[in-house]
């Protein structure tokens, strides 16, 4: 090939790519993407993918237990989500004896499917535009505080006023910042049953060194069951209930994927935050990422330690530990990210863009001095949000002693706020609540971490808000005076410790070593941080509201999307490797060999279960596999965030191809800032399901309901 013909190649497909990214509302898809989406090879329209009257792809996506998604593929309510969304669950129902998360779980008949009291999945009934009645009345309001005040009120009003069916809910979300707001009428179903997950060694496999990471070998999946009552509808558990009957349901795709291949993934992406101006991600960069960062290093080190030790540390500590690995991982590549691709400086470029789009169209005075008061706004937040982030990594996040100490704090409150009868409520409540705590609390590892975490907080929590106690502490002296004095270690502890009237209780607290210095925590919090934060923080969302709006209008050009919000979401794009760094290049698809090039036999994070060895030796794949190999994970363009885990990727007909669960290293800074050259999201092949579901686990139960299609053959 020329050189020449090379660069026009290159041109031309940054071009397309650069198109890509965004994470859309379902609804608006027509208008908005349904001509790039079939350019890019989809061969359904908009509707089939959102549509009000009839049944379309939407109905089979629903949000999993509030954090992460899921997809139904069976016409009896069978669900397919991420083993690290079903983690928790699939903890919750292990013991030494029968530990799931080792061994994996499979109920070969409805009877030995598990229930979970609390999970929930929601379903999206219809979203319509209500920015109009939200903003109703709040022109006139010169005040932010007021005007926030009168539009948290429209929502309440409208969420009770505005149609729906009795077993049904509004909820209004902001869309560009307070720029649009969307009602979404759902339904939540409370019977959810665990029906399947692969021992972690397929589901969690390269656990905490390969996640965020390509070339990835993970089965991150498992499987849960919605239950209805008789008329279809949602009920809280019973066992007379029945397996739901959805909408739709996803047909499952043999024929497995290509590199160009078009790909859909529908989600809930919880929060990304793509309008920032420069000097908010410097800070990011700069500050409060490697803050957190620095936290959350000291406290996994001390669990790892215990957990590589002691088998039934590992099961209690395993779901709490992954998940504060998890954004800590995060943090460090979203960093590393920022500063390869040069977030702030392209930032600084565009708002020079920006500021010359400003003086063309004559906005100066409405939109002129939005940068110089960002940058004054930040400069001035920057301690507090500082202090805001180590107290709630450290007090409230990984010290578990004092995130419970925080509770009764909080009760405290409540008795001096709102009186006896409010307190006694709650403490039953914190009770119960508790009880799954202490289930999987350990003192000794909690003990060594508020031991590495106060020390932290003494010396870099901002010396002007640091409690005097505090100052210079002795960590080791410190620790081993709170955890042999307190009886928050317990649950009978904590029962005692709230035995009696109000006064008698909140006397007993103040007294105890963990409530006091707990208190003087979240007391330096409120009294000196919190109010002055939340202060200028309403400031920056007006601005970044203002900002947003101002982009939307000059810059027509560029289709800006709305920041992920927790709400369900359209993404696109297509099956692709990339090139993460010098002389590298990662092809889009995993195999099955690749997990054996990785194995290592009884590590705790790379061993392999015997059955897929053999299945291995035997190239025993069945229909799932592709030349004699079995792929297991592949990566695509879409654009995804925390939240789209468990998602469904959709190929261009409407089946399912994949099960969307990650992002790759050098792209985990597409929170911030999308770059369409090196952010990819990872995704489980459904064949790979399929295979562990039919050839590993032998749950011919489940093979029986699934609906396999071949949309490519003629
Ligand atoms: N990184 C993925 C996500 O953000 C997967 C997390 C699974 N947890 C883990 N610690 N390996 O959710
Ligand atoms: N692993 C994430 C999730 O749980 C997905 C991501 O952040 O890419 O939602």
């Amino acid at each position: 090939m020329t050189r020449l013909l090379k660069i026009l190649i290159l041109f031309v497909c940054v071009q397309m790519s650069a198109q890509q990214g965004g994470m859309w509302i379902p609804s608006l898809l027509e208008g908005m993407n349904e001509k790039e989406m079939k350019s890019l090879g989809m061969k359904m329209t908009a509707k089939d993918i959102y549509d009000v009257n009839n049944s379309s792809l939407k109905d089979a996506v629903p949000q999993f237990n509030g954090g992460c998604t899921a997809e139904v593929i069976s016409p009896k309510g069978l669900l397919l989500t991420n083993h690290h969304c079903g983690f928790d669950a699939i903890q919750n129902h292990s013991t030494v004896e029968h530990d799931y998360l080792q061994d994996g779980f499979w109920a070969y008949n409805m009877q030995d499917e598990l229930p979970n009291p609390d999970m929930v999945v929601m379903f999206i009934v219809r979203i319509e535009d209500v920015t109009t009645k939200v903003l109703e009345g709040t022109q006139a309001l010169t005040s932010e505080a007021d005007k926030q005040k009168k539009i948290q009120e429209n929502i309440t009003s409208l969420s009770n006023s505005l149609p729906k069916e009795s077993w049904q809910e509004n909820k209004i979300r902001t869309f560009y910042e307070g720029n649009q707001y969307m009602l979404f009428v759902t339904e939540t179903y409370k019977d959810i049953r665990l029906v399947g997950a692969p021992p972690s060694s397929i589901g969690k496999f390269g656990s905490d060194t390969d996640n965020w990471v390509w070339p990835r070998h993970t089965g991150d999946f498992s499987l849960f069951r919605i239950y209805a009552d008789k008329n279809n509808k949602p009920a809280a558990y019973s066992k007379d209930n029945v397996p739901y009957t959805p909408k739709h349901f996803l047909p499952i795709s043999l024929d497995g994927i290509k590199e160009d291949d078009f790909t859909l993934v529908f989600g809930y992406p919880g929060r990304t935050t793509e309008y920032l101006p420069a000097v908010a991600v410097e800070q990011i960069v700069n500050e409060l990422n490697p803050a957190k960062i620095e936290v959350r290093d000291a406290a996994l080190k001390v669990e790892d330690g215990f957990m590589r030790k002691d088998q039934s540390i590992k099961i209690q500590y395993a779901s709490k530990y992954a998940g504060i690995a998890n954004y800590w991982k995060k943090w460090i590549g979203e960093t590393q990210g920022l500063k390869k691709s040069n977030a702030v400086a392209l930032k600084k470029k565009d708002e020079a863009e920006f500021t010359k789009r400003v003086e063309k169209a004559a906005k100066k005075a409405e939109y002129g001095n939005l940068l110089t008061e960002f940058e004054t706004n930040y400069k001035e937040i920057a301690p507090y949000g500082l202090a805001r982030d180590y107290f709630q990594e450290i007090a409230l996040r990984n010290t578990e002693l004092t995130s419970v100490a925080f509770r009764m704090y909080q009760l405290e409150q409540v008795y001096t706020t709102k009186g006896e009868q409010a307190f006694n409520a709650r403490k039953q409540n914190m009770i119960d609540q508790l009880v799954d705590f202490y289930k999987d609390f350990n003192k000794t590892v909690d003990e060594k971490v508020f031991e590495q975490l106060i020390a932290i907080y003494s010396k870099k929590y901002p010396a002007q808000f640091l409690p005097a106690s505090l100052k210079n502490v002795n960590a080791t002296a410190l620790a081993s005076e709170v955890y042999s004095q307190t009886k928050l270690t317990s649950l009978d502890g904590l029962k005692s410790l709230l035995n009696g009237d109000a006064k008698t209780v909140i006397t007993n607290l103040n007294n105890d070593k963990a409530f006091k210095v707990t208190k003087e925590m979240a007391e330096s919090y409120f009294n000196s941080v919190a109010p002055k934060y939340d202060e200028i923080n309403l400031k920056i969302s007006a601005l970044q509201r203002t900002y947003v709006k101002a982009q939307l209008e000059l810059f027509k050009d560029k289709r800006l999307f709305p920041d992920a919000n927790s709400t369900l979401r359209v993404t696109y794009g297509k099956v692709k490797g990339y090139d993460p760094k010098d002389a590298t290049i990662y092809t889009p698809v995993t195999y099955l060999d690749g997990v054996m090039e990785k194995y290592v036999p009884g590590d705790y994070e790379f061993d392999v279960p015997q059955k897929l060895i053999d299945l291995y030796n035997e190239k025993d794949y069945g229909q799932y596999g592709e030349n004699g190999k079995m792929p297991v994970c592949f990566i695509g363009t879409n654009h995804t965030t925390g939240g789209n885990s468990g998602s469904p990727a959709i190929d261009a007909k409407g089946n399912l191809i994949g099960l969307n669960f990650d992002r790759v290293w050098e792209g985990t800074m597409s929170d911030i800032h999308y770059d369409p050259s090196i952010c990819r999201n990872i995704m489980v092949d459904a064949r790979y399901v399929l295979f562990i579901i039919d050839k590993f686990a032998n749950a011919q139960n489940l093979m029986g309901e699934l609906k396999l299609v071949h949309p490519k053959r003629k």
